[in-house]
């Protein structure tokens, strides 16, 4: 099969490339400006309609990953030209040529679509973003729906794994990379999420894949914990000192875009009709652990 993956070149990408090229998949690795490590790396901006057809031509893609985005939350909210640019119209582009070209796609949103107010929502809750990180992904989901693609919305939260993106560390790296310092660090208590497994996911969008599973489905770990609670399990799965972490709220930390209080997912949907489950938090962890001793 004929895969083309949009952010191959990032954190969850480069994993369904890995994943991709070891199913023997014909695999399409699309990057800006990070060469990826696993299929065949091809360059596209989605931002310009022309080189995402051209990517499109290439490729031939009987299935598409779309996770190119903006991701930085602060840094949609400073630069929210670039952020409608690539998260709304590449997102367009890309359905469209999915459309076009009769594949089928598969768009990675996020819980950021939510305000945030009450937690554990479901696939058919309003929503309602509170930045803009969250507005450009719910008008992109908006675009994916009216583009008339084969298509499946998922939304995630708070990926974390054993290899950092290009742009930056996961949480769960930062929080080892702090705990083994031995300085003191802050981490929030009052933002609550679904921290999700790389390897996890990336299961469990393959399978959803490999069904041709339509609509929406909200695909992430199966523990809904506080940022400080994710990092003293991470202390205490890795055996490392968590007197080290300093309680803080999100009011102290002085970020440009808000975060919602409670964006955790309710993957119940997921859990009925998957094979493969989301995790959690505690079997993540140690999954983790085993990878990074290897
Ligand atoms: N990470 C999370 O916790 C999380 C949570 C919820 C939802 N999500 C969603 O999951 C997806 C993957 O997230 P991630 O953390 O793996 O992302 P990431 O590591 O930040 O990678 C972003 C990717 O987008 C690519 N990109 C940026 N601008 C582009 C453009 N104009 N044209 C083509 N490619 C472009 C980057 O390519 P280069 O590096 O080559 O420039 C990079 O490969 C995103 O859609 C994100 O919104 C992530």
């Amino acid at each position: 099969m004929n895969v083309l993956i949009t952010g191959a070149s990032g954190l969850l990408g480069g994993r369904i490339a890995e994943q991709a090229e070891s199913r023997g998949d014909l695999v399409f690795s699309g990057y800006l400006t990070h060469q990826p490590a696993f299929g065949y790396p091809t360059r596209m901006d989605i931002a310009n309609m022309q080189s995402v057809s051209e990517a499109f031509r290439r490729a031939r893609p009987d299935l598409v990953f779309h996770t190119a985005a903006i991701t930085g939350v602060d840094r949609c909210e400073r630069d929210r030209d670039l952020a409608l640019q690539v998260n709304v119209e590449g997102t367009r582009s890309v359905a469209q040529a999915a459309r076009d070209s009769g594949s089928y796609l598969v768009f990675l949103s996020s819980d950021y679509v939510f305000d945030g107010s009450r937690g554990l929502y479901k696939e058919e809750d309003a929503r309602n973003p509170i930045n803009f990180l969250g507005k450009t992904k719910a008008l992109a989901e908006d675009a994916v729906k009216s583009s008339g693609a084969r298509h499946l919305i998922v939304r995630t939260s708070f990926i974390f794994g054993s290899r950092a993106s290009r742009a930056e560390e996961n949480f769960a790296l930062w929080a080892i990379r702090k705990l083994r310092s031995h300085a003191p660090f802050k981490v929030v208590v009052d933002q609550f999420i679904t921290p999700t497994y790389d390897w996890n996911l990336v299961r469990m969008l393959f399978e959803a894949a490999d069904r041709g599973i339509e609509g929406t489905l909200h695909l992430a770990g199966a523990t809904r914990v506080s940022k400080y609670d994710f990092a003293f399990s991470i202390a205490k799965s890795f055996g490392l000192d968590w007197e080290l972490m300093i309680p803080t709220s999100m009011g102290d930390v002085g970020w440009a875009a808000r975060r919602p209080v409670d964006s955790s997912l309710d993957t119940s949907r997921a859990r009925a009709i998957l094979v493969n489950k989301p995790m959690e938090l505690s079997e993540s962890l140690r999954r983790l652990r085993e990878e990074m001793r290897e």
